[in-house]
């Protein structure tokens, strides 16, 4: 099963905290997976549902309609998405943060792409035993509106012991500077977590600060890097990276679709706000 990446680049991953395939996958793939996205919002009823989602404001994350999210197909928000008196600024297909955070599962195209033998041959090339599709989100980063993700690792928000979680992050459309692209601390992966978000035990949601030292300003001096990437291309993150994108205030999308895997030979705790239904489990890329 292994055998996808070169040694040097499994150097390079395990060095860095991130990796960059370039064409990973084909143009009419990521027009199919922009199509699916653009059928899904068409058929979401934005009014009976409108849940704003903000990385600024995490106890607006912690409604329901979020918790429960984990085997669904739901829709979340941009934060200035709406007007004072709540009506969207803009049509809801231009509104509309993100799709998640069970595509690749509940959507027989996003299923699909998600399934894609290279991306277990992938996954086992950089250790893991045995991945579980966790998590997926298609996120927007809409023209002009699409709002920033401040730093953060991903280990933060899918925790496992040890740590496991690796994110697999496409660019649908190009990921430039103007637009919002990633950036990232390259060797900040070994660095430890410095946050753990969590289920409270009482509905909501916590954040406990385990490392309270600031990141670093988001600046080349400081060592982050730009990680702009044309269609296509899949990116690889350690799940301790910090990695954060700016706003787009540009008048082109950015849209990306992103799977976050767990090594099933870890501990998932119940406490992870994701939480699978006991008889539909996560499953790995072959099942
Ligand atoms: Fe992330």
């Amino acid at each position: 099963m292994p055998g996808y990446l070169s040694p040097e680049q499994k150097a390079a991953y395990h060095r860095d905290g991130f990796l960059l395939l370039e064409n990973f996958a084909s143009a009419p793939d990521c027009e199919g997976l922009m199509e699916q996205a653009g059928r899904l919002v068409e058929g979401f009823d934005a009014d009976a549902h409108a849940s704003v989602f903000s990385t600024t404001n995490q106890q607006k994350t912690s409604d329901d309609y979020f918790l429960s999210s984990g085997d669904h197909i739901r829709f979340f928000f941009e934060e200035e998405a709406f007007d004072e008196t709540g009506r969207l600024h803009q049509e809801k297909a231009l509104s509309i943060n993100k799709i998640g955070h069970a595509m690749h599962d509940r959507d027989p195209v996003f299923s699909q792409f998600s399934r894609d033998p290279r991306l277990a041959s992938i996954t086992a090339d950089i250790g893991m035993a045995q991945p579980l599709l966790m998590q997926s989100m298609y996120i927007f980063k809409q023209p002009h509106i699409g709002g920033e993700v401040v730093c953060h690792q991903d280990s933060t928000f899918l925790y496992t012991d040890p740590m496991s979680v690796v994110g697999l992050w496409f660019a649908v459309q190009d990921a430039t500077l103007d637009n919002g692209c990633m950036w990232a601390l390259p060797g900040g992966h070994r660095d430890g977590l410095k946050k753990r978000f969590s289920r409270d035990g009482q509905g909501g949601v916590r954040m406990d600060v385990l490392d309270a030292s600031p990141w670093p300003d988001c600046t080349p001096e400081n060592g982050y890097v730009p990680l702009e990437a044309k269609q296509g291309t899949l990116i690889l993150l350690h799940g301790l990276l910090p990695h954060l994108s700016g706003p787009n205030r540009s008048p082109r999308s950015r849209h990306a679709y992103t799977i976050h895997v767990v090594d099933g030979a870890c501990d998932y705790p119940a406490s992870n706000w994701l939480q699978r239904p006991a008889g539909d489990p996560a499953r790995g890329f072959g099942i």
